[in-house]
Formats: C-alpha cells, sequence, structure tokens
C-alpha cells in the first residue's frame, strides 16, 4: 500500500482573485440543498459534477423554445435546433483546441467513444498485434481491449503503476516494440488523481509513430486541454463531469482518422446512400453518428464548455489545487489514514483509506454530516488489485468548493474515525 501523502504542505488560504466562488456557488440551484439536516458538502464531482443554472437553462430551453430533430428538417425549427447542434460541435473543437469540427464525433460519454475506437481500430488489426493500455485505467478503457482482443487476437499489454501511483514510464518504455499498434491511457486518473506525462510517453523510442488515445475524462474538467500540444490521435470526454448534461461526451479524432476508420453503428444520418445491396456513408463527423443523437444534451454540453470558459482555467486550477492541500494538511492530522496516490503532478482527486474501517462506512458516516464522497472500486480493479486493497473512499474537488467544505470533510472524517474504531 502506498505511503501517506507527505509532499507539498502549501496551504493557499486565498482564492485567486478572478473567481468568485461564492457568485459561482449561487449559479447551482442544488448546492443550497441541506442533506440530514447539514449543509450539502459535494466532495463527488470526478463521478458526476453538478450542473449550473446557464446548463439546465440552455437544456430546458431547447425543449421549451426550439426543439425538432437535426439534420433532415427543412423547417425553421429543425433548421435552429441544427444550428445549435453543429455549434456546440465548434464549442467542442475550440475548448478541445482541434484543428477541424470534422475531427469532433458527438457520443453519449467516454465509454461510447473508446468503444467508438476501440470496435473500429481493431478491424484494421492482425493476431500478434500489440496494444498498450495502463494499470491505472478506469474499465471503460479496459474492458473494450480485453473484449475485442479475445475476438481479434491481439496482445493486450499493461504499463504498471508505482508505489506512489505514477505511470511506471520506464517499464512503459519496455513494452514498446514494432507489433504495438495503439497506446490507450488515461490523462488523469480518477482514483489517484495522477495526471500522466504525455509529452514523456510520446518521447519514449518509437511511440512518436504510435496512435495515441488519450481517456480525458477527468482532465478536460481540471486541465487546460490542447489535443494539438499533446500530441494525440485520439481524445475523450464526458460531459457530465465537465458540469454539463449526462448523455452527453465526445471524441476528437486527428486529421483523417474518421475517414481511415471503418464505421461504428448503421442506421440514420450516418449514410449517403442506401441500396438493397449496399450503403455509402455520410461525410465525418457524421458517419460516426448514426441514429437520433443526444439533441438537447449535446447541445447542453457546448453551453457547460461555454461556461467553463468564462473562468480562468489557471485560476481554478490554482483554487482546486488549494482545495486538495488544504484537506491533504487536514488529512495528515488522522491516524491511521491513507491517502492512495501521492504523484508529483495530481489533480484535485483525494482516495483514502482508513486503517479498521470499510470505505462504505466512512462515506455512510460522512453522509450523515451532509458530506457526499464516494466509496468503492471506482470502476478500476486493476489498479486496485495492483494496491493490494479491494476499495477506497474518495473525495473529488471542483471549482465551486470551498475551503470551509474542504475542513468540513476533515472534520466528519475524524467523528466518523472515532465511530468506527
Ligand atoms: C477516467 C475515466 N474514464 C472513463 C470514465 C467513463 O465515463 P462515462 O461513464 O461518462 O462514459 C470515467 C467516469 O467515471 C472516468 O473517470
Amino acid at each position: 500500500m502506498f505511503a501517506g501523502w507527505r509532499g507539498r504542505m502549501t496551504v493557499h488560504k486565498n482564492i485567486p482573485a478572478s473567481l468568485n466562488i461564492d457568485a459561482i456557488r449561487a449559479e447551482f440551484p442544488i448546492l443550497q440543498r441541506e442533506i440530514n439536516g447539514r449543509p450539502l458538502v459535494y466532495l463527488d464531482s470526478a463521478a458526476s459534477a453538478q450542473k449550473p443554472e446557464f446548463v439546465i437553462e440552455s437544456v430546458a430551453g431547447v425543449y421549451r423554445a426550439s426543439y425538432a430533430n437535426v439534420h433532415r428538417g427543412l423547417h425553421t425549427l429543425a433548421n435552429e435546433t441544427t444550428e445549435a447542434f453543429e455549434a456546440a460541435r465548434e464549442d467542442v473543437r475550440r475548448f478541445l483546441n482541434a484543428k477541424s469540427a470534422n475531427e469532433i464525433v458527438f457520443t453519449r460519454g467516454s465509454t461510447e467513444a473508446i468503444n467508438l475506437v476501440a470496435h473500429t481500430f481493431c478491424q484494421m488489426l492482425a493476431p500478434g498485434d500489440e496494444i498498450i493500455i495502463s494499470r491505472m485505467e478506469h474499465h471503460s478503457n479496459i474492458v473494450p481491449w480485453i473484449l475485442l482482443s479475445e475476438k481479434n487476437g491481439f496482445a493486450l499489454k499493461w504499463a504498471d503503476v508505482t508505489e506512489a501511483g505514477e505511470l511506471d514510464y520506464e517499464q512503459l518504455a519496455g513494452l514498446v516494440n514494432d507489433r504495438t499498434r495503439l497506446i490507450a491511457i488515461t490523462h488523469m486518473s480518477n482514483v489517484l488523481g495522477t495526471v500522466n506525462d504525455i509529452a514523456r510517453i510520446r518521447a519514449i523510442p518509437g511511440v512518436a509513430e504510435i496512435p495515441l488515445l488519450l481517456d480525458g475524462s477527468q482532465s478536460a474538467v481540471h486541465l487546460a486541454v490542447d489535443v494539438q500540444a499533446l500530441d494525440c490521435d485520439f481524445f475523450v470526454f464526458t460531459g457530465h463531469k465537465l458540469y454539463g448534461p449526462s448523455g452527453a461526451g465526445a471524441l476528437y479524432a486527428r486529421g483523417d482518422w474518421l475517414d481511415r476508420l471503418p464505421p461504428y453503428m448503421g442506421g440514420g444520418e450516418m449514410i449517403a446512400d442506401v441500396f438493397e445491396d449496399r450503403v455509402t456513408f455520410a461525410d465525418v463527423p457524421h458517419k460516426f453518428e448514426a441514429g437520433t443523437p443526444a439533441i438537447a444534451d449535446v447541445i447542453g454540453l457546448g453551453a457547460a464548455i461555454r461556461w467553463v470558459e468564462r473562468h480562468d482555467r489557471v485560476a481554478v486550477m490554482e483554487h482546486e489545487r488549494a482545495l486538495m492541500d488544504r484537506a491533504m494538511t487536514g488529512l495528515a492530522e488522522i491516524d491511521g489514514l491513507t491517502v492512495i496516490g501521492t504523484a508529483q503532478d495530481k489533480g484535485a482527486i483525494i482516495s483514502f483509506h482508513m486503517e479498521g474501517a470499510h470505505p462504505h462506512d466512512v462515506a455512510q458516516i460522512l453522509d450523515k454530516y451532509g458530506v457526499a464522497v464516494r466509496a468503492g472500486h471506482h470502476c478500476a480493479q486493476p489498479l486496485m488489485r495492483r494496491l493490494g486493497l479491494s476499495a477506497t473512499a474518495r473525495a473529488s474537488f471542483a471549482l465551486y468548493n470551498t475551503f470551509e467544505e474542504a475542513d468540513a470533510f476533515v472534520d466528519a472524517l475524524k467523528k466518523a474515525r472515532k465511530f468506527l474504531i
């Protein structure tokens, strides 16, 4: 098991000037709630973030004022909705700094985006080919590859994780060879908070030429993402963690990848012509968007991105880092509490283990104090096994959290410890 956090002890007392957290909180109706008679302290944003009024209203506004199916109508409402839907694609393009909106496919979320790449990319593989993933992946970046490797005969190689919860770059380098066809890796771990050094991966001999898929489910929320600077071929993220609605996310596929990959699902919208014996496909990205999409949710995703862009990203990162530091400092005072994941470059996610207490019990007691954290394997069982654990509790911080909430979390944990041990 990893040693407790003994790293940076800096406590940033001040919220960066450009962020007015009180005003931001006021935009989130749900944050005004009480849970068990106490103010809600929502520290489960890594699972799903809460939504500002701007996003709620954007989704509701679609249904209230301008709703129709997209891309196929000749009437005003269909045109308006199509325009809003395609504007969201441009929002995603800008957010990721992709070169073209044609590189953006809307999906239900990261899981569907990874499955899309896995199912289409693997059709181009031969037995004996290899794909590298890591032990810190979410199941959504593991299970599709296992299922397909069983079917298609390629080999799955696992990059390891160090004791501090960092990617083992040297061991990863040893896995790369001339049969490596793809590296699919998380940009930021949902359990450890570790931010992987993508430039360091790209610098491994041989990797420059290997397609790289990044799971940006967490990084898109906490870091300023630039897919061109990251030099990745695929980047996926999910809107509901980015203050957007559930049911909408996106896949970025660089350059001509979408032209080179075969279609994923068949149906309406993704075709040019259908004959009795053959089909021709729509231009990209529509070739990958079969059926009626999650119209209002995609438009809501665009709104979420515009909402996020209102705030200085560096200030947000500093604020979240400061919240994490504040909580870490408090946790260091609790006997028998071990923080899991102490990487140098770590986002605002704290997994922890309290000796003698099951994480589920810890989470339930925290809930009595209004503090919402997650407990379980966090859809990362290979990582849990690597850590010698079956579960952890996890607190994750977002833009709307406060120092008072970080303190309330630590206080509630101290009380939980007294009760449980
Ligand atoms: C790192 C990571 N990858 C993938 C996912 C899957 O996201 P979704 O369920 O929205 O498809 C999650 C969600 O928890 C995640 O944290």
